[in-house]
C-alpha cells in the first residue's frame, strides 16, 4: 500500500485530496495546525490516516516531527505540498508587512522545509513524487497578487528543479 504525505489537510484542497487518496487505497499522513480538526479527521478516516500537528513555518518542528514519524509510517511515496494561503490582496503600497511575511514563510519557506525533510528518504528508497500546489497567480499576475503570486511563481520554479 502506498503512502502520501499531504500538508494542510484540515480544510480545502488538502482535505479533499486526503479523502481521494484514501478512496484510491493509499495511506495518508495529513498535517495541519488545528489539533481539533486533525482529531475529527482521525476519528472519521480510520487507521489508514495518520495526523501530524505542526506549523510548516517552524523549521525545527518540521524536521523533528518528520524525523520522529512512527516506524510504520516512515516510508513515504508521494509528498503533496498543499499548505499555503493568500492574504491581503490589496494594492502594493497598502499591504501589511505581516501578511507578506506569513505568505513567504508558509508558501515558500514551509514548502522548502517539508520537502527537504523528506527528499533524502526519496533518494534512499530510489523513488518518490512531489506534488506542489501552485496557482495561476504564479503565472498570470493580477493587481493585488503581488507577494501571493510571487510565492506561487517560486513554487513553479522549485517544482521544475526538485530531482
Ligand atoms: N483556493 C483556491 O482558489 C486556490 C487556487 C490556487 C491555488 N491554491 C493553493 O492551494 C493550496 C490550498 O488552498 P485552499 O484554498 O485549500 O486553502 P485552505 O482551505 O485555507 O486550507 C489551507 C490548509 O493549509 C494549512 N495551513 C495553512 N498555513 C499553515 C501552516 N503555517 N502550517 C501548517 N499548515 C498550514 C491549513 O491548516 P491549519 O489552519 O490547520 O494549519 C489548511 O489545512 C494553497 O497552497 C493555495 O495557495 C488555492
Amino acid at each position: 500500500m502506498k503512502t502520501v504525505f499531504i500538508t494542510g489537510v484540515t480544510a480545502g484542497f488538502g482535505e479533499a485530496a486526503a479523502r481521494r487518496f484514501l478512496k484510491e487505497g493509499w495511506r495518508v499522513i495529513g498535517s495541519g495546525r488545528r489539533q481539533d480538526r486533525l482529531d475529527a479527521l482521525s476519528a472519521e478516516l480510520g487507521d489508514n490516516f495518520f495526523a501530524l500537528c505542526f506549523d510548516v513555518r517552524d523549521k525545527a518542528q518540521v524536521f523533528e516531527t518528520i524525523r520522529n514519524l512512527p516506524e510504520h509510517w516512515q516510508t513515504i511515496d508521494t509528498l503533496v505540498n498543499n499548505a499555503g494561503l493568500a492574504l491581503g490582496l490589496g494594492a502594493f503600497n497598502d499591504a501589511d508587512l505581516t501578511d507578506w511575511e506569513t505568505m513567504i514563510d508558509t508558501n515558500i519557506k514551509g514548502l522548502l522545509y517539508v520537502s527537504k525533510a523528506i527528499v533524502s528518504q526519496f533518494i534512499k528508497q530510489g523513488h518518490g513524487h512531489f506534488i506542489n500546489l501552485g496557482s495561476t497567480a504564479g503565472t498570470y499576475p493580477y493587481p493585488g497578487a503581488n507577494v501571493y503570486g510571487s510565492s506561487k511563481a517560486f513554487v513553479n520554479i522549485v517544482d521544475a528543479t526538485i530531482t
